[in-house]
């Protein structure tokens, strides 16, 4: 079992490489599906495949090929599949408090919830091995990215709130019925969350493993999309989610244009020599803007050949482990992998057994091992790209 999450930026190529990816390793006879979770659906555009057709079965697999599916994800309907009654006690708690009904529906989605729907979905292959190969075509990074955290999110929320939640539910209930109008979560609403739950349980380990899932960034020469890549490597590693490989998609070649391009082929030099920089020694892999788009199974498996020519796509192309515990002079240091980012960007708290590193608007609770969950004083320090905890007494 294999999992790539292939992110970036919007219109990077991450369609097109996810897709060119899935024809290569269905013909090597893996049972491959390449599933998208943008809402700008282009899955199926993108093998040129009759639009009605999928459209048909919004949201379900699409066998497209021998060994290959494809699975353009519908939120509205993942919703009404996987949030059932939690969605239903929001929204009747969004229209008891005054919001028009399809307003309150519409606002009763919470962010995550389509990200879940994903994890839901990823878990159910893993465990039926329904197939070898699962290639994501996520959305563009910045909501993309949030999904990484509903793992250890929801860990936390039924570790620690869920059941003081459901105990204040249940006995304030007859009580609250009759002082408010606005109602309190049902039973159903509890069962929804423990049996959604339930069906995400194991995908963090899966996610983090790095034997299964690695992450592909996609990226472009250019200014602003390399430093969005930035931040999305440094936010993947914070997750311990493995990448394995930056494709440097949109190359222009040196036949480009001769005059026209002078100066964009330049500047694309420059941006690449920094890219193998920053990401050094995660390899990258260098693609040539195609003379028309990049369409139909052909000039798809051109392009997993300009990708990865003779190699394996399912090859771990980078193994390092973006966060461990060491123990210097008896004492304990959490050393995390967080490139690209200066020491006013890290905040840290420690709360009894957790610790949480914020690195912007982005949060990691961890949960720490008894060994260091007792010491009292914990410094933080930046060793070139490892943040380094150190926990003392
Ligand atoms: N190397 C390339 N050469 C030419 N066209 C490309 C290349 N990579 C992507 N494209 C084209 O760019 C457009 C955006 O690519 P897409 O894969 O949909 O990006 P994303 O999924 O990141 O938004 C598509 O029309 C695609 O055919
Ligand atoms: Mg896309």
């Amino acid at each position: 079992m294999r999992i790539i999450f292939f992110a970036g930026k919007g219109g990077v190529g991450k369609t097109s490489v996810a897709a060119a990816t899935g024809v290569k390793t269905a013909e090597a006879g893996h049972r491959t599906v390449v599933m998208s979770l943008d809402v700008a659906h282009s899955l199926a555009d993108i093998f040129d495949l009759d639009r009605g057709l999928i459209d048909e079965d919004r949201g379900s697999l699409t066998r497209i090929g021998k060994n290959l599916w494809i699975q353009e994800l519908d939120i509205q309907e993942e919703i009404e599949k996987n949030w059932g009654d939690i969605h239903k006690y929001l929204s009747t708690l969004l229209n008891t408090t005054g919001l028009d009904e399809i307003l309150a529906e519409e606002l009763a989605i919470l962010p995550g919830m389509e990200e879940v729907s994903l994890l839901l979905h990823i878990n159910r292959y893993v465990r039926t091995k329904k197939f070898d190969v699962i290639l994501l075509d996520c959305a563009p990074t910045g909501e993309s990215l949030r999904f990484i955290s509903i793992p250890t999110t929801l860990d936390w929320y039924i570790k620690k709130i869920f059941k003081i939640e459901k105990t204040v539910a249940r006995y304030a209930r007859p009580l609250a019925k009759r002082l408010y109008d606005v109602p309190l979560p049902g039973e159903d609403y509890f069962d929804a969350i423990e049996f959604l739950f339930k069906r995400l349980r194991g995908v963090d380990k899966i996610l983090v493993d790095p034997e299964i899932t690695t992450v592909r960034l996609i990226t472009n020469p250019e200014k602003i999309v390399l430093k969005e890549t930035q931040r999305a490597f440094m936010y993947f590693s914070l997750y311990k989610m493995s990448i394995d490989g930056i494709i440097m998609n949109r190359i222009l070649p040196d036949d480009a244009g001769e005059a026209y391009f002078k100066d964009w082929r330049k500047s694309q030099k420059g941006y690449i020599r920094q890219a193998k920089a920053y990401f050094s020694p995660i390899p990258l892999f260098p693609v040539n803007l195609f003379r028309g788009e990049v369409l139909g199974m052909d000039s798809l498996r051109d392009l997993a050949d300009q990708i990865y020519g003779e190699r394996d796509p399912l090859n771990r192309f980078f193994k390092g482990e973006p966060y461990s515990f060491v123990k210097v002079n008896g004492k304990y240091q959490l050393r995390v992998k967080l490139p690209f980012i200066g020491k006013g960007d890290v905040e840290l708290n420690k709360v009894s057994d957790e610790l949480i590193i914020r690195v912007g608007s982005f949060k990691r609770h961890f949960v720490l091992p008894r060994q260091v969950a007792a010491s009292d004083s914990v410094k933080a320090r930046l060793d070139g790209e490892f943040l380094s905890v150190h926990f003392g007494s």
